[in-house]
């Protein structure tokens, strides 16, 4: 297990997809060549007190650039700090806590389907290609209100069919593919025949409450990435509980940021 380090990340670039999506490349010490799928950073967005606390973000990617290692995160402008993120310049110093939490644990043998629902995708990038340089066979539905909520959806095609699979994908307007909700494709596959020892997942809470609950009737395992609102990213705040079915609370920085999706009190 790697020791989460608070360094100084280099921006190598901003690559919008376009707004309010966009993938942040940075460079970042060696030790996040080995970041499981799942691991999240905590970055400081501005440079100054505003906002205050840093912002949490999962591991989109990991790579070399030369002898340098790379990280990408995925993200969506929702308020000031994303902002700030999309505007970074090349060359621009952050301070950047990670890699942090608990990632998934990631099987040996498939087939299994990765769920996302819109830049819940992020995680599952790195997913992706953990499973394919494992052999191991997967489907990735990805869901989104509309066409234009699916940030990196090549991406995410090239890396299922890389490993055997397809992507499906769920759009709640029907402006692409399944229309629907992404847990009711996945239950129409599953209706067709189709089969998953797993699932691993991300996406707003709701999302992941009906996967949950498709998982429990189906008898089919999953793991979810849950993104609730955090403070400080290592278990000093406490803003980050999570209720548990054990009827204590878990923290999502420190028991995940994935659970087991029959342990978490949706
Ligand atoms: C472990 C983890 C991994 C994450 N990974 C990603 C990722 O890969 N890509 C990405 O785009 N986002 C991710 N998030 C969410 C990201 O941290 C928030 O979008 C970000 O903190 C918002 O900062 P802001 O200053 O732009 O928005 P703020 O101005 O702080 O808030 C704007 C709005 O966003 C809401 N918001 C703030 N934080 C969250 C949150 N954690 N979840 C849902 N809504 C939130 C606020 O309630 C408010 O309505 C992750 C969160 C966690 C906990
Ligand atoms: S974010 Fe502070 S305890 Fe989890």
């Amino acid at each position: 297990m790697i020791v989460a380090r608070d360094a100084v990340a280099r921006v190598v670039e901003v690559v919008p997809h376009p707004l309010p999506y966009f993938t942040l490349v940075l460079e970042v010490p060696d030790v996040y060549a080995e970041v499981t799928a799942g691991q999240f950073v905590m970055l400081e967005t501005t440079g100054g007190l505003e906002p205050y606390l840093r912002r949490a973000f999962s591991v989109a990617d990991v790579s070399k650039r030369g002898d340098v290692v790379v990280i990408e995160l995925l993200a969506k402008v929702v308020g000031r700090g994303t902002r700030a993120m999309a505007e970074l310049g090349r060359g621009t110093r952050r301070a950047l806590l990670g890699p942090l939490g608990r990632g998934f644990d990631l099987p040996e043998a498939g087939p299994v389907a990765l769920v996302a629902g819109g830049v819940g995708s992020a995680p599952l990038l790195l997913a992706s290609r953990r499973l394919a340089a494992r052999g191991v066979r997967f489907d990735f539905f990805y869901g989104g209100r509309s066409a234009a909520d699916l940030p990196r959806r090549d991406d995410f095609a090239r890396a299922a069919q890389a490993a055997g699979g397809r992507l499906v994908v769920a759009t709640e307007d029907g402006s692409e593919g399944f229309r629907g909700r992404v847990t009711e494709a996945l239950a129409a596959e599953l209706d067709a025949g189709r089969a998953y020892r797993a699932t691993y997942s991300c996406g707003p809470m709701p999302m992941l409450a009906a996967l949950a609950r498709l998982s429990a009737e189906r008898g089919m395992p999953g793991e979810a990435a849950l993104e609730t609102e955090m403070g400080c990213g290592f278990g000093a705040c406490l803003g980050c509980a999570v209720p548990h079915v054990s009827g204590r609370f878990a923290l999502c920085c420190q028991d995940g940021p994935v659970f087991r999706l029959d342990e978490v009190r949706w």
